[in-house]
C-alpha cells in the first residue's frame, strides 16, 4: 500500500458520491480536478500507454512527449485510475480545461519544451560552475530554522479548510499577506506585495515581489499552493488542513522570503507566489502564468515547492520529477545541492501536470520540483482530514526545502544564467 492508494479510493469514493451529492446536499464537488459536474466525458491528458493499456479510445496522441488525449466516462476514470496504481503513479491523467487552448496547442507547447530538453541532455553543454560555495549563500542557507516552519505549517493548518470552492475561500489570505508584510518591512529593498484576482475561482493568490538591483525584468520564480482540499462521501470541502499538502511548501517559501529580507538586493527581481485553487486545476498558476507569457515576461527559471514534510524514502532524500520540468534547471539543481543541500536526489515522475509547476512548463518557461519522495512514498493521507502534523511529519527533512529555495533564489538572480 501506499499514498496513491487513498488518494485513489478518495477519487473512486468521490464518483460514488457524485449523484448523491448533485441531488441537493449543497456540496460542491472538487472541480476540474478529480470530477465532472455531470456526467458529460471529461477532456484528459494522459500517458499513450497507459491509455492503451487501459484500452480507453485516444482521441489524440502524441508519440515525442508519449502524451494522449480523451475524453473519458467516470467508469473509464475509474479503470484508468486503477491501472495507473498497477504503476505505481496517483490518479495517472489531468483534466484539461479545453476553453481557448486547443489540444494542438496544448501538444505544442509540450513538444517544444520536450525538443529543448533533449537538445539539451545531448549537447555537451553543462552548466559550467567552479564547484566552490559562495559564502553568502552558505551563511543565508545556514539561517534556515525548523522552529519558524513548524510554527507555520500549525498556523497554516489551523484553519479549517483553505478550499478554493469553500464558502470563505479567503478567510486565510490577507493574515498571509499581513505576516508577509511584517517579515519584509525592514529590508533594504524595495518589496511589493499584491493580492491577484482571478477568473476561474473566487480565491485569490498572493505575489510578494522583490525587485532587482541591476536586470529587474529578469525574474526568477519561487512558488506553492497555498489551497488545501479533502474528499469524503458527500464530496469536497470539509475539514481540509493540509499540513503537508500544501502549508508545508507555503511555509518553505514564507520560511525564505524572512532570510532574503534580510540580506543584499539581488540583480534579478524575486517573485514568490502562494497560488489560489491548485487543487481544482491549477488555477491560480495557470492563469498567471499565461499572463506572463502574453506580457513576453523573462522568467528565468521557476521552483515549486508542493509537499515537503513527509520523509517516505527517508530524511535527506528527495525526489525531483522530471516530467513537466527542464532538464537544464534538473542540472542545475543537481549543482546547487552538491553545494549546499547535500541530498540524495531520485529522479521520478508524477506522470500528468500534478502541480503548479506545469502551469509554467506549459507556457514555455524552465520548471524545477523538488519533492518530499519518491512519487510512491509519498504521503498517503493528503486530501483528507488527516493531513496534519503528526508523529511522521519531519521538520529537519522540510527545512531542506527552504534552504533549497534560499540558495535557488539567491545564486539564480544573482548570476546571467538562462535557459541555453
Ligand atoms: N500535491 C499534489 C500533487 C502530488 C501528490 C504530487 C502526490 C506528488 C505526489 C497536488 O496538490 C494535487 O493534488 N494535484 C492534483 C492534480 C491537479 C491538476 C488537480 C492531483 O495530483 O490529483
Ligand atoms: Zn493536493
Amino acid at each position: 500500500m501506499n499514498g496513491s492508494v487513498s488518494r485513489r479510493l478518495a477519487s473512486i469514493l468521490l464518483l460514488a458520491a457524485a449523484p448523491l451529492a448533485a441531488q441537493g446536499h449543497g456540496q460542491k464537488l472538487a472541480g476540474s480536478g478529480l470530477m465532472p459536474r455531470d456526467s458529460q466525458p471529461m477532456p484528459i491528458l494522459s500517458d499513450i500507454r497507459l491509455l492503451r493499456e487501459t484500452g480507453i479510445k485516444i482521441l489524440a496522441a502524441d508519440d515525442m512527449t508519449g502524451v494522449a488525449f480523451a475524453r473519458i466516462t467516470p467508469a473509464e476514470q475509474e479503470r484508468l485510475s486503477a491501472k495507473a496504481h498497477e504503476w505505481g503513479r496517483c490518479g495517472g491523467h489531468e483534466v484539461v480545461p479545453i476553453q481557448g487552448e486547443s489540444v494542438a496547442s496544448l501538444f505544442g507547447s509540450l513538444r517544444a519544451q520536450h525538443i529543448k530538453n533533449e537538445r539539451f541532455e545531448r549537447s555537451d553543454f553543462r552548466i559550467r560552475r567552479s564547484l566552490t560555495a559562495d559564502r553568502t549563500v552558505t551563511a543565508a542557507v545556514s539561517q534556515v530554522s525548523e522552529q519558524n516552519l513548524a510554527e507555520t505549517v500549525k498556523w497554516l493548518s489551523s484553519f479549517p479548510t483553505r478550499y478554493n470552492k469553500g464558502p470563505r475561500p479567503n478567510d486565510h489570505i490577507p493574515a498571509v499577506a499581513d505576516r508577509l508584510k511584517k517579515l519584509t518591512a525592514g529590508a533594504k529593498f524595495p518589496v511589493k506585495i499584491d493580492l491577484i484576482d482571478h477568473k476561474s475561482t473566487p480565491q485569490k493568490s498572493i505575489r510578494l515581489r522583490i525587485e532587482g538591483k541591476s536586470r529587474p525584468s529578469e525574474i526568477v520564480v519561487l512558488g506553492g499552493h497555498l489551497d488545501s482540499i479533502a474528499m469524503d462521501w458527500l464530496g469536497a470541502g470539509k475539514a481540509a488542513p493540509g499540513a503537508d499538502d500544501n502549508a508545508s511548501g507555503s511555509a518553505n517559501l514564507i520560511e525564505a522570503v524572512r532570510i532574503l529580507a534580510k540580506g543584499e538586493q539581488p540583480e534579478r527581481s524575486i517573485e514568490f507566489f502562494w497560488y489560489a485553487g491548485e487543487e481544482s486545476g491549477l488555477l491560480g498558476s495557470g492563469e498567471i502564468a499565461r499572463s506572463y507569457k502574453s506580457n513576453k515576461a523573462d522568467v528565468i527559471g521557476v521552483l515549486q515547492l508542493d509537499m515537503t514534510l513527509f520523509p517516505g524514502d527517508g530524511e535527506f532524500v528527495l525526489g525531483s520529477m522530471n516530467d513537466f520540468t527542464s532538464a537544464w534547471l534538473r542540472e542545475y539543481f543537481r549543482g546547487l545541492n552538491e553545494m549546499y543541500i547535500k541530498a540524495k536526489i531520485m529522479e521520478d515522475k508524477c506522470g500528468y501536470g500534478c502541480s503548479d509547476h506545469a502551469s509554467w512548463h506549459r507556457q514555455g518557461y524552465p520548471a524545477l520540483m523538488p519533492f518530499e519522495s519518491s512519487f510512491r512514498r509519498s504521503n498517503r493521507d493528503i486530501h483528507t482530514k488527516n493531513d496534519v502534523i503528526n508523529k511522521e511529519s519531519n521538520f529537519r527533512h522540510s527545512a531542506m526545502f527552504s534552504k533549497i529555495a534560499v540558495a535557488f533564489a539567491l545564486d539564480l538572480a544573482n548570476s546571467t544564467l538562462r535557459s541555453p
